[in-house]
């Protein structure tokens, strides 16, 4: 998204790209884009100059900050100039699934997946996404438009593949900070175990993207 943003706005123009870990944005050498180490919670927003940019664009991201969502929109919205535009892209990651109740692994899958509450078991909100026009509502947001899409792959597919390294990474972070039970363990391996299997078919998650403009 960096790179793309940076190609839009010209050798003339300026995109400033932040995260609290920089480490994948650092590989990218981009005269006109500019990385930076910044927590969007809590770094003070003086560096950038508030009520400069013309876009603020943050994708897959607010999903994350439970309970802070808001708190970072407003952040971000004190970022835009009068006019400018905040756009972002995050998902309803509660309604990740098989989508064919006769494969042997869906059973399994949803009993695990509880219709998404293994996402609020570890505190997000499974149907996140969704949520994006009320809270740019809620932080003075106008013209607002909100689109969704989603799709139904093969497991063995380049998202299913991605979604694999996902939950692996997610069980890979409970077991190093002690939070990976034994039926936790369990959970993973009956939701991985679709993944492992090229004829199940998956529901990806349905990825909203809501925009809206600065007054
Ligand atoms: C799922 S990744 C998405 C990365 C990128 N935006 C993209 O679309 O490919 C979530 C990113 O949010 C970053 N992040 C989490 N909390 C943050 C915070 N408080 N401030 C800034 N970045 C944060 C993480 O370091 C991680 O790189």
């Amino acid at each position: 998204m960096a790179k793309w943003l940076a190609q839009q706005v010209g050798e003339h123009g300026r995109v400033i790209a932040t995260d609290v870990d920089t480490t994948y944005l650092q590989r990218l050498t981009i005269p006109n884009l500019e990385i930076r180490r910044h927590n969007i919670l809590s770094d003070s927003l003086d560096e950038f100059g508030p009520g400069s940019f013309d876009l603020v664009c943050a994708r897959l991201v607010l999903f994350w900050l439970t309970g802070k969502q808001e708190n970072a929109i407003r952040r971000m919205v004190e970022c835009l100039r009068p006019g400018g535009w905040l756009i972002d892209e995050d998902g309803d990651w509660g309604l990740v699934a098989p989508v064919d109740p006769a494969h042997p692994h869906y059973e399994l899958y949803h009993r695990a997946w509880k219709n998404g509450e293994w996402w609020t078991a570890r505190g997000y909100d499974p149907l996140f996404g969704r949520k994006l026009p009320v809270l740019f509502e809620r932080c003075g947001l106008t013209n607002l438009r909100h689109k969704a899409s989603a799709s139904v792959v093969r497991s063995d597919s380049p998202w299913g593949l991605w979604w694999r390294q996902s939950l692996d990474g997610i069980r890979a972070s409970e077991q190093a900070d002690g939070s990976l039970t034994e039926e936790r363990d369990k959970e993973y391996e009956a939701l991985t175990a679709p993944l492992n299997d090229s004829s199940c078919w998956l529901m990806t998650a349905p990825i909203h993207a809501c925009w809206g403009q600065r007054i």
